[in-house]
């Protein structure tokens, strides 16, 4: 007897998306709350987890590889959901894999959001990565050349959400030590640069006294999002939804934080794509 396997259409393949943890899994939250009938293949490289402190070559070579597994698991459009890995990595991603896949990051959609205001001044947190690699100054510049932006590296906000630090007195030490920063004086807006940060985004507002906009990529990448499968006739709409995540080092911790993070539910399973 000859089995026949019918592929998926196109439109029923799941929207891929990477971080360095579950960081991304803000994203994946905000894609689940506007697109709803789609699928997501997550990955979370949590055995290379801080990219934040990782050279760029080390980050383009893990982006490429994820793009691969994630292709693997048949992904229609590839959502880099983290902002180390959209600085150091999206252009060669593009080169390497644009001819195969709809791939979008997440600094563009949030300045192309952003030419769109009149700020003044603007802040960017971020980890040392996306701050040292200029990429929102440069593409601020370019776009908004009004507009001056502040950049600030606060690399303990990652260690410190992914171990749970979140409502209390050593998160509220923590954030409130790197906000009063004079440079940050007199910001109107502060983007969050970093796809774990809309977890303290409360603390964040409240920090400035709900008096600035604070900008989470998650919201403004998910309508680009659908807006890239609504023009490129992407859309889902079989009412088959099937979501996987997987990390790339799997504790049990990892799965309370995941739930953390992820409102629907969540299963994470080991993809071992490093042996
Ligand atoms: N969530 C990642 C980002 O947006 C960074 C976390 C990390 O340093 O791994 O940059």
């Amino acid at each position: 007897m000859v089995i026949f396997l019918i592929p998926s259409p196109v439109n029923e393949q799941p929207i891929g998306i990477f971080d360095s943890g579950v960081g991304g899994l803000t994203v994946a939250n905000a894609i689940k709350q506007i697109l709803p009938g789609e699928s997501l293949v997550y990955f979370g490289d949590t055995a290379h987890l801080p990219y934040g402190d990782k050279s760029a070559e080390a980050i383009r070579y893990y982006s490429g590889k994820i793009t691969e597994f994630l292709l693997g698991h048949n992904a229609k459009v590839i959502l880099v959901a983290c902002n180390s890995a959209s600085a150091s990595a999206f252009d060669s991603l593009r080169e390497e894999f644009s001819d195969r896949v709809h791939l979008i990051d997440v600094i563009d959609p949030v300045v192309d959001y952003l030419s769109s205001k009149n700020f003044r001044k603007i802040g960017v947190i971020g980890t040392k990565r996306t701050i040292s690699s200029g990429a929102y100054d440069s593409k601020i510049r370019e776009r908004i050349p009004g507009t001056q932006l502040v950049s600030m590296a606060t690399p303990m906000l990652v260690p410190m959400i992914e171990e749970g630090f979140i409502f209390d007195d050593i998160s509220n030490a923590i954030i409130r030590t790197y906000l009063s920063n004079e440079a940050l004086k007199d910001i109107e807006a502060l983007i969050l640069g970093c796809t774990h940060y809309p977890i303290i985004r409360n603390q964040i507002s409240r920090f400035f006294n709900f008096n600035i906009e604070v900008v989470d990529s998650a919201r403004i990448v998910s309508m680009i999002l659908r807006d890239t499968l609504e023009k490129n006739n992407l859309i889902n709409d079989s009412g088959n939804v099937r979501d996987e995540f997987f990390i790339s080092d799997y504790t049990p911790y990892f799965e309370k934080i995941a739930k953390m993070f992820f409102e629907g539910e969540i299963n994470l399973r080991k993809a071992d794509i490093w042996n």
